[in-house]
């Protein structure tokens, strides 16, 4: 019979799209990994995710959130061919860019304003009037006024990217145990010692991570509370008699991800309703109202799949990545909110580094655990 080992270099807790990340760059950095995952991986927020990598549309103004994500978009072609060398997996990367619409006045003047930015700092942002962009996406709804055409938008199928990053993993020698669910940290004198299991076990650790995405604030015996919460999605999966688009097409209210299969994933309403894992009338009818608003035509679309995932937000809205200025050797990365699919593969890399101290960069300051403890004090 094999035991349960008792020991890693590296414990990660939380097998998502993070947690995978960091655990197969850590391999590679020689570190003896052991990721914890409460259920299967893969299978909460990343499973949800629409996979739309989007650092210019997704941004709200120049700043680190942006930086990082560009910098990981510009990672994605060697992360995804080296991902399917890897593990056989195909994850359905691809470009294409994403089209933003305007459906209403006030949506053209937030999406003006937008484009300027972008255009003042660089990017190959353009502005569509309505005849532009009835030619270029026909099945956008005749009314809009117009649309950003964000040529560098990049897509990815999730579920695809998960079972790549897994097998990867593994053949890198991370060790990967399904339903494990960890209780709590256990330090002693300012520095990491292991992780508590749900069943009482101990599993001892030179170093710690915790990736357990919006859950990392149930977690218990940290020095301090992380500030994560659920934020509720809901989304679904559409499947067209002909694809509308090659692009990912996007309104105030929902965006439109097409898969190489033919499916359209809409999504997703943003709720404050902590765990609940149901999905509402109400949620699901705003999702197909807005896709048919702005492709008229899904409204013939079969109706294939539905399902609700937690993002994990942070008060500021931004990831927290990085060590804990109170207990050496708890490291954490998560509240990557709307983003986690693009910004996985550098929060892989800085992390991975960070931990193994291996004198290449580290996350940036701006996501530091310490920033959310300066302001709380
Ligand atoms: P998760 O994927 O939630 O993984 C955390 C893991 O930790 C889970 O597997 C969980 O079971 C495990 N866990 C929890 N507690 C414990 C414990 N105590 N012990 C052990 N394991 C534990 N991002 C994009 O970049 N592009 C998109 O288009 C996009 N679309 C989205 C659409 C929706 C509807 C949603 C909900 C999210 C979307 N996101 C998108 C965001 C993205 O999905 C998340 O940011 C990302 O998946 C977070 O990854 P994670 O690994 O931190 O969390
Ligand atoms: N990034 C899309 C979402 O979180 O719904």
């Amino acid at each position: 019979m094999s035991r349960r080992r008792n020991r890693a270099e590296l414990v990660v807790v939380g097998g998502g799209v993070i947690g995978l990340a960091v655990a197969r760059v850590a391999a590679e950095l020689e570190l003896d990994v052991l990721v914890l995952e409460r259920g299967r991986v893969g299978s909460e927020a990343s499973h949800a995710a629409a996979g739309m990598l989007s650092p210019i549309g997704e941004a709200l103004d120049p700043g680190p959130f942006l930086d990082f994500g560009l910098r990981s978009l510009r990672s994605y072609p060697a992360f995804a061919v080296e991902l399917e060398e890897e593990s056989g997996v195909e994850v359905g990367f691809e470009g294409g860019g994403k089209v933003r619409v305007a459906l209403s006045p006030a949506e053209e003047g937030r999406l003006r304003r937008h484009h300027a930015w972008s255009a003042r700092s660089g990017f190959t942002t353009r502005w569509l009037d309505p005849a532009e962009l009835a030619r270029a996406e026909p099945a956008v709804a005749p009314e809009a006024r117009g649309g950003l055409l964000i040529e560098g938008d990049c897509r990815v199928d999730n579920r695809a990217l998960v079972q790549a990053l897994l097998i990867s993993a593994r053949r890198r020698g991370v060790e990967i145990r399904e339903g494990e669910p960890v209780r709590g940290v256990q330090g002693e004198g300012g520095r990491i010692r292991g992780v508590r299991l749900s069943d009482g076990g101990i599993v001892e650790a030179d170093t710690v991570l915790l990736a357990a995405g919006a859950w990392c604030a149930e977690l218990e015996g940290l020095p301090f509370p992380i500030p994560i919460r659920p934020v509720r999605g809901q989304a679904v999966s559409l499947r067209p008699a002909a694809p509308i688009s090659g692009r990912v097409l996007e309104s105030e209210e929902v965006y439109l991800v097409p898969r190489r299969d033919g499916r359209l994933i809409a999504g997703a309403t943003v709720e404050e309703v902590g765990f609940r894992r149901e999905l509402t009338a109400g949620g699901q009818a705003s999702v197909l109202t807005a896709a048919i608003a702005l492709a008229p035509e899904l409204a013939n679309a079969r109706l294939e799949e539905s399902w609700a995932g937690f993002r994990p937000g942070t008060p500021d809205g931004l990831p927290i990545l990085g060590e804990d200025p109170d207990m050496a050797g708890l490291f954490v990365a998560t509240g990557h909110f709307r983003n986690g699919i693009l910004l996985a593969p550098e929060t892989g890399r800085t992390l991975a580094h960070a931990i193994a101290g291996s004198g290449e960069d580290g996350p940036p300051e701006a996501f530091s655990p310490s920033r959310l403890r300066k302001a709380r004090a």
